[in-house]
């Protein structure tokens, strides 16, 4: 089925009318050399934002198609349907990529990858020297999750430039489609590591050198067996330049209930919260259970417990909705019925939209955590702060495009915040950033029962493809 919205013999004839204009104004050799030597389109901006008015009744999104192509993606999986692992430079994982980039070839754009595979499709624009407007997410999988957290993103960036295609659009600034390498932190415990590589984190890149996954097998080997990094020496040409991009925009599942439970169809969201997490250990003295007494124990699994108390409280002290914190990781050495733990071991997750606020979190955190052991006569081994990363603010400009986009779309939406991080949050270090959620079943995320339906999937496409003209024409 080929869904096409609001079809009228009337709006194809403005649509017809529109694209011989546009077909015109791209052939004629004085404008163009105008508009080159000027940097600014000579065409009155009316008639740009008309061609959105006008050409947005007639976007048709293969709904079908799109949703063959998540099914068909999903099948690369480690695990049997409906659930789906999909590793890092996995055989899978190589497989899928080959299965975009034969889409993107299909879709007309041009492939790039780079050392670590981010792969990127490229539509040149009429004015190919302007810095070009990017899209897209991630199709590595956690294992036993579902198939819609990031793929969405990707399949549907994908069919937004097929959309934009057959509605005659042509884009000023070129529109890139980028799949980002491991947004996952499963295979080597670093989460959005094409992102943060291609904003320039060199002290991650360092660590590459040395880090391995679970079977041993270190960064490098992996990459190669998958078709990457074959000179290691390559890798800061995977940097992009701040400002490399004028806007990145991408769609994402909500992975939380709001847009469900309230029936609207876009989330346009205003800001990724800041996330950090927190390596803790104890170490008190064990003993059996029954012969030490409690005023000669030294308890390091009570520590922990003590710890994750406080966490909880220092959160709540910071009085606002926005600032959590979870203790997802504690574990007590040896960890038998009848014998006091000697050691501990807490991971402390915790995230606010106002980095200042998270950050006191963790400083109260570390107080505590001194006061902790001081109190217990345990020794604090470790307190180690793994990752502490800046909140990001959506583009302003960005998100008026995605609202005006849902409203000429008549799409109810609302703003939010985004909890989870994503790509994007590594992206808005070196480009405007923006982010476009859709409702999903529950708000389930990472497991099988991950759904997201086919129309929310085209309504978000339509709102991407929408603002994609926006941007492109700006
Ligand atoms: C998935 O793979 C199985 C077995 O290889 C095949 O029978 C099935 O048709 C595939 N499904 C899709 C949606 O491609
Ligand atoms: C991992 O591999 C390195 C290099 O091949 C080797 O030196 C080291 O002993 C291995 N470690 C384990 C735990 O197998
Ligand atoms: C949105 O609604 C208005 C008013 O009902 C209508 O004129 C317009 O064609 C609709 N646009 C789309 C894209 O459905
Ligand atoms: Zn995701």
């Amino acid at each position: 089925m080929f869904l096409k919205f609001f079809p009228t013999p009337l709006l194809f004839l403005l649509l017809c009318s529109l694209s011989t204009i546009l077909a015109d104004y791209d052939a004629d050799p004085t404008r163009s050399t105008m508009e080159q030597f000027s940097g600014y389109p000579t065409q009155e901006p009316d008639s740009v934002s008309s061609f959105s008015v006008d050409a947005v009744s007639s976007f048709s999104v293969d709904a079908q198609g799109l949703q063959k192509q998540i099914d068909e993606l999903s099948n690369f999986s480690d695990t049997p349907s409906p659930s789906v692992t999909r590793i890092l430079y996995s055989k899978m994982d190589v497989f899928a990529r080959r299965y975009i980039k034969n889409l993107m070839g299909l879709s007309g754009l041009s492939i790039r990858e780079d050392a670590v595979g981010n792969i990127f499709g490229r539509w040149e624009g009429y004015e190919p020297e302007l810095t070009a407007v990017a899209t897209g997410s991630h199709i590595d999988a956690i294992p036993y999750s579902g198939k819609y957290d990031g793929v969405v993103g990707v399949l549907g960036a994908i069919e937004a430039i097929n959309v934009l295609r057959r509605s005659g659009f042509k884009p000023r600034r070129s529109l890139e489609v980028i799949l980002f390498t491991s947004e996952e932190p499963t295979r080597f415990g670093i989460s959005c590591l094409g992102s943060r590589l291609l904003a320039g984190n060199e002290a991650l890149m360092k660590s590459l050198e040395t880090v391995v996954d679970s079977q041993n097998i270190s960064f490098f080997d992996a990459a190669r067996a998958a078709g990457y990094a074959n000179d290691e020496e390559d890798l800061p040409s995977v940097f992009l330049k701040k400002g490399s991009y004028s806007a990145f925009v991408e769609l994402h599942i909500e992975q939380g209930p709001i847009l469900e439970e309230e029936g609207i169809s876009i989330g346009i969201v205003t800001a990724i919260a800041a996330p950090a997490s927190i390596k803790v250990d104890f170490e008190g003295n064990g003993g059996h259970a029954g012969a030490v007494l409690m005023p000669n124990r030294n308890d390091a699994g009570l520590a922990a417990a003590e710890l994750a108390l406080a966490v909880e409280k220092h959160v709540l002290e910071s009085g606002s909705i926005d600032t959590v914190g979870t203790v997802g990781i504690l574990e007590l050495h040896p960890g038998a019925i009848n014998s006091i733990p000697s050691k501990s071991h807490l991971e402390i997750d915790t995230r606010d939209i106002n980095e200042m606020r998270r950050n006191t979190v963790i400083e109260k955190t570390h107080q505590s955590a001194i006061t902790i052991a001081k109190n217990r006569g345990v020794r604090l081994s470790e307190f180690k702060i793994i990752n502490q990363d800046p909140p990001a603010l959506s583009d302003k400009s960005i998100t008026k495009a995605m609202q005006a986009a849902s409203q000429e779309l008549n799409l109810s939406h609302k703003l939010m915040i985004s909890r989870a991080y994503h790509d994007s949050l590594f992206m808005a270090r070196i480009s405007p950033m923006g982010m476009i959620f859709i409702p999903c079943y529950k708000g389930y995320s990472h497991k099988p029962e991950e759904y997201a339906s086919i129309e929310d999937i085209a309504n978000g496409v339509k709102v991407l493809a929408l603002t994609l003209t926006k941007l492109s024409l700006y």
